[in-house]
């Protein structure tokens, strides 16, 4: 049976944490789920590890589609997340949501969207339209033109309380869950008790938060200059065969009892940099 929205709130309701992949092909989607990662992403990450493009700025709606009738066909209980990629909502709720509907149709149970008090009405209108929606705050990486490059986001105070209050206003705004993007520690900690309704998911955030998510080919080891929260699974598992389950289990594993993210895995509040992001083979040239 496909996991529910109404399965993860359970899950996080009874203390227990949720697991997340990015995810773009059937053979992987079944793997994944196969492994009991609790969650797959459609992520416009795919623009850099699938396309080899610099950013994810070039990813279309239709992109993603495709990704996400993949995953749809390929697996059977996982939550099924897809991103809206640049350009498909910034105009306003009525292209979101026609945007938002074609994702929905092509399998996905929610969309994802980067960006927090600005779409307070986008979200609010999607909500209302069935659509479940996630947040995406902190780094933003199709705001990477804006913020001058991939860099860690919340150190200053000015900043911190900016992400804070974009959590609660997606809250308010109805959507159910939010990613939280390299960010430091105490400032995704800040988030989870200042916006109770949302789920958290983490990635290079915190421990406290209510799940994780990780890009699989960065947890795979296909990245050669990895970001510090990334953890190469693939290396942590015996070689052989099925040593890819065993990675994505091991993964699922290790979120759920809380033993990722270690404290090297996550930012403090000054002096760490990143170096790439998403780590596609062009970035390593
Ligand atoms: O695009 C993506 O893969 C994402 C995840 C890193 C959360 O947004």
């Amino acid at each position: 049976m496909r996991t529910t929205l109404g399965d993860l709130r359970k899950k996080r309701a009874a203390g227990r944490k949720i697991s997340m992949l990015t995810c773009y092909e059937a053979a992987y989607a079944q793997v994944m789920d196969a492994a009991g990662v609790d969650a797959l992403l459609v992520g416009d990450s795919l623009g850099m590890v699938v396309q080899g493009r610099d950013s994810t700025l070039p990813v279309t709606v239709q992109d993603i589609a495709y990704h996400m009738a993949n995953l749809a066909r390929g697996s059977r209980q996982a939550f099924l997340l897809a991103d809206m990629p640049f350009g498909s909502y910034q105009e306003g709720p009525a292209q979101a949501l026609r945007n938002a509907v074609v994702l929905m149709q092509a399998g996905a149970q929610m969309v994802k969207l980067e960006g927090g008090q600005e779409l307070a009405e986008t979200v609010g209108l999607l909500v209302r339209s069935g659509i479940p929606v996630c947040g995406h705050i902190g780094l933003m990486p199709s705001h990477v033109n804006a913020l001058g490059g991939f860099r860690v986001q919340g150190k200053g105070e000015e900043e911190a309380r900016r992400i804070v209050e974009d959590a609660q206003a997606l809250e308010a705004a109805g959507a159910a869950l939010v990613v939280i993007e390299a960010v430091p520690d105490p400032v995704a900690r800040q988030v989870c008790q200042a916006a109770p309704a949302l789920m958290t998911i983490g990635i290079g955030a915190s421990a406290a938060c209510d799940g994780q998510v990780l890009v699989v080919h960065d947890m795979l080891g296909l990245n050669d200059k990895p970001a510090k929260f990334v953890k190469d699974y693939l290396a942590a598992v015996a070689p052989g065969p099925g040593a890819i389950r065993r990675a994505f289990e091991a993964y699922a594993q290790e979120v759920a009892s809380g033993a990722f993210p270690a404290a090297d895995h996550v930012y403090g509040l000054s002096g760490e940099a990143l170096s790439t992001l998403y780590g596609s083979a062009k970035a390593s040239r």
